[in-house]
């Protein structure tokens, strides 16, 4: 997703620093060029050899050590950096970014960079909650920057609490928005989307349960480009063992009719709804409260099944504002099938998948989808993965609900 990009990763001394050639391997794996910049004391947690290696590129430690007599390697590097991440940020570069101080190689290269920021603050508990340090933080944000929440948890200190650098792939999701977005029309800003996403699950018993393939990753990926796309989205999901996209205000549910429940708790005033998961048409009839048990004499254990409600098609029927889309697997007769969806469900679009081609479908990271209006327009696009699936169904859809 960063193919092309120039990144400037600036690196200043915590303990975090460690993990600086994680984060420079996961962002030229995206496509990026990346160049670094270190403070000298960012040197003693990691050696610039290390991320020179790994970027290929030299790295600048120190202001006056100019290689390049034609010209002067700070402006060169601020300029050349589409994107610049500040990982981890400490409370000292925090405070020199937030007051325009420009006393070593990070923070002059950092002054005479003309974009905003992104910034990952890593730091001990007490130093990130020092009033100064938060005085600092507000005043980046006011400036416009992106400030990156750290985490709480296992501190180097030996502790729980704030302060840790965020997971890596957080960091880099914050740089493929930006850099996504540069090309979006925010076409959903101020509006509420909902997103359904994975396989729902109807309990037999406490530990067994009937659900299906669905890995949810499309769903996500439709949440993920929503947000980008400047929706304020509510993804009601299944699987709570998927990272929550930034952003994104994730509710987890079981089945069919939690699902529905919290759908329609959402449905008035939202603008789009995505029905992305794959609902179980049958739930289980008299579902056990305790375990349960083998018989022991060898009768057929017979589970009753009784038909869920169609999510969707509810929808559907007290549609007033909201503009519904729906997905539809199928192995055969793909077009027809869904125009006839579109038609029964009341839907405004049904994105269709052959989920018995390779590349298509369940639990794999691609899709080769069509999308499908109810004024019968037909969008068939190639296989590519899920998340540019999505951005190119919310263009899709956006654009032609802007010429409507
Ligand atoms: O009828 P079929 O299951 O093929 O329809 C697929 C579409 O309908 C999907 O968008 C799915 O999320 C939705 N659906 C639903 N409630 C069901 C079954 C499917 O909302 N019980």
């Amino acid at each position: 997703m960063l193919t092309d990009q120039n990144v400037g990763l600036f690196i200043t001394g915590g303990i975090a620093s460690y993990k600086m050639a994680e984060l420079a391997r996961l962002l030229i794996k995206q496509g990026a060029n990346v160049r670094v910049v270190m403070s000298r004391s960012a040197t003693e947690f990691i050696t610039p050899m290390t991320l020179q290696i790994l970027t290929k590129n030299e790295v600048l430690t120190d202001t006056f050590e100019e290689r390049h007599p034609e010209f002067v390697q700070h402006v060169e590097m601020a300029q050349w950096a589409d994107i610049a991440i500040v990982a981890p940020a400490t409370a000292n570069v925090i405070g020199k970014i937030a007051n325009g101080i420009a006393d070593e190689i990070v923070s002059t290269t950092l002054l005479a960079h003309d974009k905003p920021l992104i910034i990952a603050p890593a730091m001990n508990d007490r130093m990130l909650s020092n009033p100064a340090t938060k005085r600092n933080l507000a005043l980046l944000e006011e400036d416009g920057h992106t400030i990156i929440e750290p985490d709480t948890g296992f501190l180097a200190e030996g502790y729980e609490a704030r302060g840790r650098l965020p997971e890596l792939t957080r960091i880099v999701d914050v740089v493929i928005k930006r850099h996504v977005q540069k090309g979006l029309r925010q076409l959903l800003h101020g509006k509420k989307v909902v997103v359904t996403a994975g396989g729902t699950v109807e309990r037999i018993d406490p530990v067994r349960y009937i659900s299906n393939d669905s890995s949810g990753k499309m769903g996500y990926a439709l949440a993920r480009a929503a947000e980008w796309y400047g929706g304020d989205v509510h993804l009601i999901s299944t699987k709570k063992s998927m990272v929550a996209p930034e952003g994104v205000t994730v509710e987890y549910v079981e089945s069919a009719r939690e699902m529905q429940e919290a759908v329609e708790r959402q449905y008035d005033d939202a603008q789009f709804v995505v029905m992305a998961a794959a609902v179980s048409d049958y739930r289980v009839k008299n579902k056990a409260d305790q375990k349960i048990k083998k018989s022991g004499d060898s009768s057929d254990l017979v589970i009753d099944l009784e038909e869920n409600p169609d999510i969707l098609a509810g929808l559907g029927a007290k549609k007033k504002h909201q503009t519904l889309i729906g997905f539809a697997a199928e192995t055969e007769n793909l077009i027809e099938n869904a125009m006839s969806k579109i038609k029964r469900k009341n839907a405004d679009w049904i994105i269709a998948n052959d989920v018995s081609k390779d590349g298509s479908g369940f639990n794999v990271d691609t899709n080769e989808v069509t999308i499908i209006s109810s004024d019968k327009s037909v969008y068939q696009l190639p296989e590519m993965t899920k998340l540019d699936a999505a951005l190119s169904i919310w263009q899709t859809v956006l654009e032609a609900e802007d010429r409507s």
